[in-house]
Parts: structure tokens; sequence; C-alpha cells
């Protein structure tokens, strides 16, 4: 079997549909791009109608074809129109990456209550209603599917990143999304519906520019991680791709770190 077959059977996402939230910029662009390349057709989901505008130009010509929906993942009735839509237009999701969503530090005894609720409502309740109503769809046609969240290593360890970095509601939702996700891999499989996560670690996007904007502090981050810099986006991507597709039929329920080995 020549190499080109092997790489088609295993990792071609062909004749797919997928969803990416947070299209419009940073792990979220990179992974749609990829999956386009991959075959699949895709669905770009983002607030940032400006974003998702130069999401599309990036992407056309490639293998797949991308569509693009303005969404605001903190309003139930917004995702749910936006998720009926790809459904009537495209005719079901296979498959889904939750990339979106906010971060705002802040010391926890003085922590706003309302922006507490809003980085959860994004966070984590937005990212359940996406869950939920892909699998509505991989469930009534039978097809099984793929789910993989966006976590962080902040949903998996609070000392990783040093005093100092005080974050509450970040990771407390991060660390939901790991938990929700081993329990919505459980709940689906008998409907062949595997769900996963990543876990990156530091990644160079517009959330952590405060971090790269200014190479003394960029590279004392570096200096903490094990490989010694920050991931790109696709470096993000090419592991969520990877559990996307054929290749990894018999992973599910798992949050894979791709933090340069800052877990390890
Ligand atoms: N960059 C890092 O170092 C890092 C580290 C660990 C985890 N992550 C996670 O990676 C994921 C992607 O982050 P990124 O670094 O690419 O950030 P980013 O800021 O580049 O992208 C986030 C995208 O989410 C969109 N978004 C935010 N709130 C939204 C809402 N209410 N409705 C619709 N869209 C909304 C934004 O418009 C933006 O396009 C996030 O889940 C983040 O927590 C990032």
């Amino acid at each position: 079997m020549r190499v080109a077959d092997v790489l088609e059977a295993r990792l071609s996402l062909s004749g797919k549909t997928a969803v990416v939230t947070g299209a419009a910029s940073g792990i979220g662009l990179a992974t749609a791009r990829l999956l386009c390349q991959l075959g699949a057709q895709v669905a770009l989901l983002d607030r940032n109608q400006e974003g998702l505008q130069a999401a599309l130009e990036q992407i056309a010509g490639f293998a797949g074809r991308a569509l693009s929906f303005e969404v605001d993942l903190s309003s139930t009735d917004s995702i749910e129109a936006v998720f009926a839509d790809i459904v009537e237009q495209c005719g079901g999701i296979d498959i889904l990456v939750n990339s979106a969503a906010m971060n705002v530090a802040g010391a926890s005894v003085d922590y706003d209550l309302d922006t507490w609720q809003c980085v959860l409502n994004v966070n984590l309740t937005g990212l359940f209603l996406g869950c939920r109503l892909a699998a509505r769809s991989m469930i009534e046609r039978g097809v099984g599917g793929s789910i993989i969240n966006v976590a962080s290593v902040g949903g998996l360890s609070a000392g990783i990143t040093g005093r100092g970095n005080a974050n509450p509601s970040y990771r407390a939702s991060k660390g939901g999304v790991v938990n929700l996700t081993r329990a919505l891999a459980v709940e689906w499989a008998p409907q062949k519906i595997r769900v996963n996560a990543v876990a990156p670690g530091y990644v160079r996007t517009p959330m952590v520019a405060r971090l790269t904007n200014d190479p003394a502090r960029e590279a004392a981050t570096a200096e903490k991680v094990p490989l010694g810099r920050f991931a790109e986006p696709e470096e993000i991507g090419w592991v969520i791709a990877f559990l996307a597709g054929e290749g990894a039929s018999m992973v599910t329920g798992q949050t894979v770190p791709v933090d340069g080995g800052l877990l390890a």
C-alpha cells in the first residue's frame, strides 16, 4: 500500500462536515484550515464577523469547502439558530471542534461575579450546547461522529503557570470541559460518538498577546516549557485533526496535552 493510500484511509476527511467554533482566530482558525485541507466541508463559527470573512479568504481553494456563521456562544438562542442553519445547509454534522473561549484573569477574593458567569456561559455552557446539538444530528443520522473540545493545561493543573496568575473562572471552566468530555464520551459511546479534548500549553495566538508582544515576557514564559518555546496554532490543529479522523477510532474520553512537556 502506498503512503498516500494509508494517509487517505486514516486522515482524509472527505465527505465529512465539520463545525469549528472560534474559527476567526488562533487555534480555531488553524484547525478549520487544516480540516478543510484534509477534505472536509467546514462551518466556521465566531462572533467576529470581520475575522470570519478574512478566514474564508485564507481557506478558499483548499480541498474542502468553507462556510461562515456568526454566533454568540453566550446566547442559547444564537447557538440553537446557527446549528439549525448548519444542519439545513450542510445536511448534518460529523465533526465538532469547540475552540472558542474567553479568558479574564483576576484575584478570586475580588473577582466580579458577572464576569465569572459570562466566562462560564461561553467556555462551558456554550460548549455543552454545541456538543448536544451536534450529537443530536449525529444520532439522528446514525452515523456516529467525533467531538474535540479545546481545554487547557489550566484545566488539568493550577500550579503549572505559577503564582501570580489568578484566573478562577477560566480554570473552573476548563476543568469542567475536561470532565464533561469524559462524561459525554461515556454517555454517547453506544451511538459511536467519540468525545475527546486537547489541552494546549502556551500557543502563539491573540489570547496570549500580552506575553508574546513583550520579548522578555515571552522568553521567560518559554523558559518554563521543556521544549523551550510557544506552540504554533497548527501544532494544536494537527492533534485535533488526528482525533477527528479514523486514525483515532479507539480514542474517546481523553484529554491530550499539547504543551511542549509542561505537564510532563
Ligand atoms: N493561546 C493559548 O496559549 C491557549 C492555551 C491553552 C488553551 N487555549 C484555548 O484554545 C482555544 C482557542 O484560543 P486561542 O488561543 O485560539 O484564542 P483566540 O483569542 O485567538 O481565539 C478565540 C476565538 O473565540 C472567539 N470567541 C470568544 N468568545 C466568543 C463568543 N461569545 N461567541 C463566539 N465566539 C467567541 C473569539 O472571537 C476568537 O476568534 C480556547 O479555548 C483557549 O482557552 C489557548
